[in-house]
């Protein structure tokens, strides 16, 4: 029987893994961590992570052939192939700080599957990666090892928060790089198997390690390029009266562009987007490509211009003075259908009005948890609150930061009654009926539309 671990239950490693278990069930797969809560968490009833559809297949698997474990040495010496999917953030110290990955997690499970391991394993590198990083984990899996071979694969995740399942079940395509060598393409045949069970052969792609690990950085500075690219024309819209939505729509018909996220909205978040660039940016520089790494370094700033632009909007309009005006924020997840919140602009507006001595109720159907660490510094004005409806009460102004399905259906004339007048809302998704809004009395402001106002 195949054995297989993977190092790192996190948002990848966790779903990733439950699907691959499900789908090949006479292959053994082992989930390890270091965070014993995490793992004690994924044998519960209470998964660590909301993911639609997660439960159903962790449920049919785990116990089967899908184990959660923290005993990594153990994982380590049966296992066949080795997923590492552990965090790669940006380096926050030292050279590169605040630009390139910091790969101190991903090296220590190099160096303990070098340790530990008395037989031969494919190393899966999951986690994203900088290109060329499979040459430094060959080189520390090869500094002295008597009569074991290792064999390094880039196979990165293209799964999104909040469709993980649905993404997983079924992908737009599968990477697989690996080296050209007789023993790499045994390797990279191994994982298409494993993959084939439920992927058509024609989505797995298979490619040399450099392009593997270069794509995943380039797909996701694409994507956030797009974003930024419709967010600096929602600026423009708001100043001449176009409406976002109908220049996304025009230009989304064009077969060469296409619809897809071209949604304008406050700016992307999430754990990858600003991660990936970030490091993509750090590379050229590396590489002495001082331009390349200028033209993607300014997606993150339009990001932040969004973000900060949302902002200096709510000041504007609530006539220059939020100071000691309640504020509820509605949602503070990154996106709908995630409890997460790393780098949810949701963070930079709740510190942009704090500054400007708001009080703030939050509410969120998943992520108050990470709301509360993420502001724990300003907490003392800041409330958190998971009826919508309580936190608006009293509130001069709502901004709804996170496209909840949920936000859509609640009752505004309740939820208008109980705010201070003018009421504002603040919508920095274009997520809500905005005719509607106007309608029952609110203020209303959207992304690259015109305002809807009494006054
Ligand atoms: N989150 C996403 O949407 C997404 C999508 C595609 C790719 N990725 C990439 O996948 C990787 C993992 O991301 P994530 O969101 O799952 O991160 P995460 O922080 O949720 O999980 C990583 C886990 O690795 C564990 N870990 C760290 N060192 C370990 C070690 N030595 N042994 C065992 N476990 C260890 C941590 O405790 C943590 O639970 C990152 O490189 C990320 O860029 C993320």
């Amino acid at each position: 029987m195949t054995k297989i671990l993977c190092m790192g239950a996190g948002l990848v490693g966790g779903p990733t893994m439950a699907m691959i278990a499900r789908k090949n069930p006479a292959v053994q797969v082992t989930v390890v961590d270091i965070n014993r809560k995490r793992i004690d968490a994924w044998n519960s009833d209470h998964l660590p992570i909301y993911e639609p559809g997660l439960d159903e297949v962790v449920k049919e698997a785990r116990g089967r052939n899908l184990f959660f474990s923290t005993d990594v040495e153990q994982g380590i010496r049966e296992a066949d192939i080795i997923f590492v999917s552990v965090n790669t953030p940006t380096k926050t110290f030292g050279h590169g700080a605040g630009c390139a990955a910091d790969l101190q997690y991903w090296e220590k499970c190099a160096r303990q599957i070098l340790e530990i391991s008395t037989s031969d394993k494919i190393v899966v590198e999951k986690s994203t990666l900088p290109v060329r990083t499979a040459a430094a984990m060959e080189r520390i899996l090869h500094s002295g090892k008597k009569g074991v071979r290792f064999e390094v694969l880039s196979n990165p995740e293209f799964l999104a928060e909040g469709t993980a399942i649905a993404d997983l079940d079924k992908p737009d395509r599968i990477l697989i790089g690996g080296h050209p060598t007789p023993e790499g393409q045994r390797a990279v045949r191994k994982l298409v198997e494993l993959y084939g069970a439920w992927v058509p052969k024609e989505k797995i792609l298979t490619t040399n390690l450099w392009s593997s690990e270069l794509s995943k950085l380039t797909a996701n500075a694409f994507l956030a390029q797009r974003v930024s690219s419709i967010n600096s024309i929602s600026a423009l819209c708001e100043a001449t009266d176009a409406d976002i939505g109908e220049v996304a729509r025009a230009i989304g018909t064009d077969s060469r562009i296409g619809p897809k996220f071209l949604k304008a909205s406050v700016g992307f978040g999430g754990s990858c987007f600003k991660k990936d660039i970030l490091n993509l940016v750090y590379l050229c520089e590396g590489y002495g490509l001082h331009e390349v790494a200028e033209y993607w370094r300014q997606v993150v700033r339009m990001n932040e211009y969004q973000e900060r632009r949302f902002v200096a909007r709510m000041l504007k309009e609530m006539f220059n003075t939020i100071a000691g005006k309640r504020i509820a924020l509605f949602g503070f997840a990154f996106k709908a259908d995630t409890g997460d919140t790393r780098e949810s602009p949701a963070i930079l507006v709740a510190r942009e009005l704090l500054e400007e001595n708001a009080d703030l109720v939050i509410t969120d159907p998943q992520a108050l948890e990470h709301a509360r660490l993420d502001l724990a510094d300003g907490i003392d004005r800041v409330t958190f609150e998971s009826d919508p409806y309580q936190a608006a009460r009293g509130a001069h102004a709502v901004a709804l930061l996170t496209e909840w399905r949920e936000y859509r259906t609640l009752d505004y004339q309740r939820i208008f009654d109980g705010m201070v007048q003018p009421a504002f809302l603040f919508d920095g998704r274009n997520h809500l009926d905005h005719a509607k809004l106007h309608a029952i009395g609110f203020n209303v402001y959207s992304i690259g539309k015109a305002a809807l106002k009494h006054f």
